[in-house]
Parts: C-alpha cells; structure tokens; sequence
C-alpha cells in the first residue's frame, strides 16, 4: 500500500496537478486583469498566464512579452536576420501568447505558433491573429521541411530533458530554410534559480546539463539547466551558432542562442 501510495506521488500525474495548483495559487494575485492591451489585444485569465509564467502580474507579463520580441528582432538583425522581411514566423511553445500578442509590431509575416497545451491553443486560435497548431511533446512538427524564415523559443528548452532538446534541434533544423534563424532561451550556468535549488555553477560546469524536478517534462514543475558551452555544442550539430547571451545579459532572466541554419548542408548533421 505504501508503495503503491509513494508511486502515486512521484508520479508525472501528481506533478502535473501540484503545477495546476500552484498556478491557480499565483493567479489569485493577479486581479482585475483588464480585458485588453492599449492596442485591443484580449489578455489571457490570470490562470492561463500563471500557467505559463508563475507568479506574474498582467502588467509584467505584456511588458516581458513585449521585451523578449524585440530583443528577439534585435540579436537576429545584429547578425543579418531581418525579422521585418520575414514571410513566415514560428513561435514554438507559445503558451498563451505572452511575444505573440506582439509580432505585429515587428513583422507582417505569416504567423504560426504551436504548443503541446491545448488549453493554450484553444485560447490563442479564439483571440490572437495567426495560425495556432497543437504539437506533441516529441517531434515531429506538421510543417513541411524548410517552411519557416525564423523560429524562435521563449522558455521552453528549459523544461525538457536533454534528449527532447536534441531532438527538436533536428527538427527546427528539417522545418527552417536554409539562411533562416533560430532564437532559443535557456537557463544557463549563471542563472539565480541555480543557487536556489543548491546546485553550484562548478557543479553545473562538471555535469554540463542539470534537471531539477524530473517530473511532469514540458510543465514549469520540471527545470533544466546547461551551461553555454553545452547548448553549443549540441547546437552547432545543426546550425551555426552566431552567439550565446549569458543569462547575466539579457534582459530577459535566461540565456539567449542566436542559431543560423547554413545555405549547405551541414557537415556534421544528418
Ligand atoms: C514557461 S512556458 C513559456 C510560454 C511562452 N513561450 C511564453 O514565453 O509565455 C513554456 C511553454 O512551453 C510549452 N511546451 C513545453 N514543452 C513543449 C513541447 N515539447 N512542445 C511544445 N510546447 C511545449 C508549455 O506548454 C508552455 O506553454
């Protein structure tokens, strides 16, 4: 009975539903979230917001939204990626579109965003413009090969395991053009987080990738960590790194990788 009861609570079941409760706790300080932005852009219930972003106020999460695009915009121009002359944009792992309540104000292009959370697509597709798609927790995506012009990822490698990030590096690879970019975020060796959950930035540099609550991958429960290097390395299989951003950096509380996928196909991947 004890063991039975012990593996109903380590269970990815149980971890799913303390994240939903947590969420549910954090949007009861979210009040009178007003019903649109300056520009009559719905905003999502407080729930959908803490869902994907914890203990946020409606007005952090439209102001931190709106940071992360145009740093977006700005990092991918510093190296020849023009986000204005885009013909289509993918925001993987869209949640309930914290950036891409915002991507009208940078680029006319098609936009698309998917995420493995129904309920924040559903919202999306009812409130947002742009083409909203449900993914699986693993590839593939539905997209034909070298669709995208820029892809780009807030907060998303950083609840998954090593090997699902790997993988979705060789699928973002399959689905982007060749020339086009990649923006992805990540909590790298410096982050505070880190320190909270006693894990020094020497012994992240020994393991190269730590995962804190191993449960529940995808959800906020579950928190992975790399170290700059790390991402690199596995990036630079598929892409050409064109420059990493220590957490320290950016603005925006995570490491930022800005990856070019090369005219030619690429050496080393496959
Ligand atoms: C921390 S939230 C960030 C959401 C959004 N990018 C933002 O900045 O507000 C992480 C998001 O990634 C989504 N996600 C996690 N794993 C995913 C996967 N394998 N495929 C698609 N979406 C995923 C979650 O459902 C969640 O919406």
């Amino acid at each position: 009975m004890r063991a039975i009861l012990s593996r109903f609570l380590n269970s990815a079941m149980m971890a799913r539903w303390t994240q939903v409760y947590a969420d549910w706790r954090f949007s009861q300080k979210n009040v009178e979230v007003p019903a649109c932005d300056e520009n009559g852009i719905p905003f999502p219930s407080a729930y959908l917001m803490a869902r994907v972003a914890g203990d946020i106020s409606w007005r952090q999460f439209q102001r931190s939204g709106h940071q992360t695009i145009h740093l977006f915009r700005d990092l991918s121009l510093a190296h020849g990626g023009d986000i204005s002359r885009a013909q289509r944009i993918l925001d993987f792992g869209c949640g309930c579109g914290r950036l891409a309540r915002h991507v009208p104000q940078v680029s006319r292009a098609d936009f698309y965003g998917c995420d493995f959370n129904r309920q924040l697509v559903r919202w999306c597709r009812a409130n947002l413009p742009g083409t909203y798609d449900v993914n699986q927790l693993k590839p593939p995506l539905r997209y034909e090969a070298q669709f995208f012009d820029i892809i780009y990822l807030f907060s998303v490698f950083t609840h998954l395991r090593e090997a699902t990030q790997s993988a979705w590096l060789a699928e973002f690879h399959r689905v982007l053009k060749p020339g086009g970019f990649l923006l992805i975020t990540f909590h790298d060796e410096v982050h505070p987080m880190l320190d909270e959950i006693g894990v020094s930035t020497n012994a992240l540099r020994r393991t190269q990738f730590h995962v804190h609550n191993d449960r529940a991958e995808g959800s906020n429960y579950l928190a992975a960590f790399q170290t700059r290097e790390h991402f690199s390395r596995q990036a630079s299989k598929w892409f050409d790194v064109c420059e990493i951003k220590s957490s320290r950096d950016t603005g925006v509380n995570q490491a930022v990788a800005v990856l070019r996928k090369p005219e030619l196909p690429h050496e080393l991947g496959g």
